[in-house]
């Protein structure tokens, strides 16, 4: 960069173990994260678990289980995990009684996993068009109206979080199938948010911007590797800390967001709104992920 005002970006946040929460915001409540083993989940249940939430970690693998309940212990918060594929009716509702039986009904429930890998468009098949739909949007569903359902009956208030992304305005080509998904949670988020505020359950949207972590799955990371400098290539000249989302989310579940429902918050530094007089050169999908020429099955 050659600007002689020398850009700074954004000032990095305050550091992990801070909160701007009161450290019982969440005593006596518990929380359900899906995907909370790995990644953003895990940063996001850390966080709920530092202002005194009980943790019910959601996900099909052991392996990322063990992960996320190692970390919530190592913070000192009770946690429990439970095998559970999203895309399942059945499994969500045996996963919501063990947590029930365990916690009692958890007050808040944080949507966050998904699927994803980069494909140009005309090479995707039908069964990974499918299978990312049907874990990010229907996964999605599935979850949040078992929970509301749950909530309907027990006349309880409650609070949803979509975790969504910022292709969801603007499509995001290399990821059609995600993009797609994503789209239909923003807009699930808003009918959701309207048809059971009436009940006192807040949906709300949460938006992270680029979060790198080292249990990015091995397709994404290699797609981040052709960016040279991950910072530079931001507005913010950084991209984001992992606790900077679980502030937000335990803000968005907090008795202190009370009155916001609908709304999809943005942490990306303004990444998504960016944009230049002069457009860089474009390069196709297939030129950046360095594949060849579409040849046809
Ligand atoms: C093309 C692929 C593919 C790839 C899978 N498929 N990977 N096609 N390129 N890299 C195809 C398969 O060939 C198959 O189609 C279909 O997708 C289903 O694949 P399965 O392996 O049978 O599916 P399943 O076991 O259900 O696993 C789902 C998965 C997997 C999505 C494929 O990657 C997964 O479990 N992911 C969870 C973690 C994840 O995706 N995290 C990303 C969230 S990050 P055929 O036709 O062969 O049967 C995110 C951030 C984005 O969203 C922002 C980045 C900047
Ligand atoms: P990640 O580490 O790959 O996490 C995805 C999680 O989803 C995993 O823990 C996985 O657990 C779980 N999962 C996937 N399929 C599932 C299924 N069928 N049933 C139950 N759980 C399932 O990804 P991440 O980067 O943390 O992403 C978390 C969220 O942030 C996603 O919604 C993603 O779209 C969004 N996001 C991330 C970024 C970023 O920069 N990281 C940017 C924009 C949006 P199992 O494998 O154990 O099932």
């Amino acid at each position: 960069m050659t600007d002689t005002q020398s850009p700074q970006g954004l000032p990095e946040p305050p550091p992990i173990g801070t909160s701007a929460l009161p450290p019982d915001t969440f005593a006596g409540h518990a929380v359900v994260v899906t995907g909370g083993g790995t990644g953003l989940g895990r940063a996001i249940a850390s966080e709920f678990a530092r202002l005194g939430a009980a943790i019910v970690i959601a996900s099909r693998k052991p392996e990322h289980l063990e992960q996320g309940v190692r970390a919530i212990e190592e913070i000192g918060g009770q946690v429990m995990a439970v095998g559970c594929d999203i895309r399942e009716p059945e499994q969500i509702a045996a996963a919501f009684a063990a947590a029930e039986e365990r916690f009692g009904l958890p007050a808040t429930l944080v949507n966050n996993a998904a699927a994803n890998f980069p494909v140009p468009a005309e090479d995707m098949s039908p069964n990974a068009w499918r299978t990312v739909v049907d874990i990010t949007l229907n996964g999605t569903f599935f979850m949040a109206r078992e929970f509301a359902r749950r909530h309907l009956l027990a006349g309880t208030s409650a609070s949803i979080i979509n975790v969504g992304a910022s292709y969801a305005w603007t499509g995001g080509p290399g990821f059609a199938h995600s993009a797609a998904a994503k789209a239909g949670v923003k807009n699930l988020t808003e009918t959701l948010a309207v048809e059971w505020a009436p009940y006192g359950i807040r949906v709300n949207g949460l938006v992270p911007g680029l979060f790198p972590h080292e249990d990015m799955t091995a397709d994404i990371q290699g797609n981040l590797a052709r960016t040279s400098d991950k910072d530079e290539c931001q507005p913010a000249l950084r991209v984001g800390r992992l606790r900077e989302l679980g502030w937000a989310a335990t803000y968005l579940a907090s008795p202190f967001a009370a009155f916001i429902a609908g709304h999809t918050l943005v942490v990306d530094g303004a990444n998504w709104q960016r944009r230049s007089l002069t457009n860089p050169t474009v390069v196709t999908v297939r030129d950046q992920m360095g594949k060849g020429p579409f040849v046809g099955e």
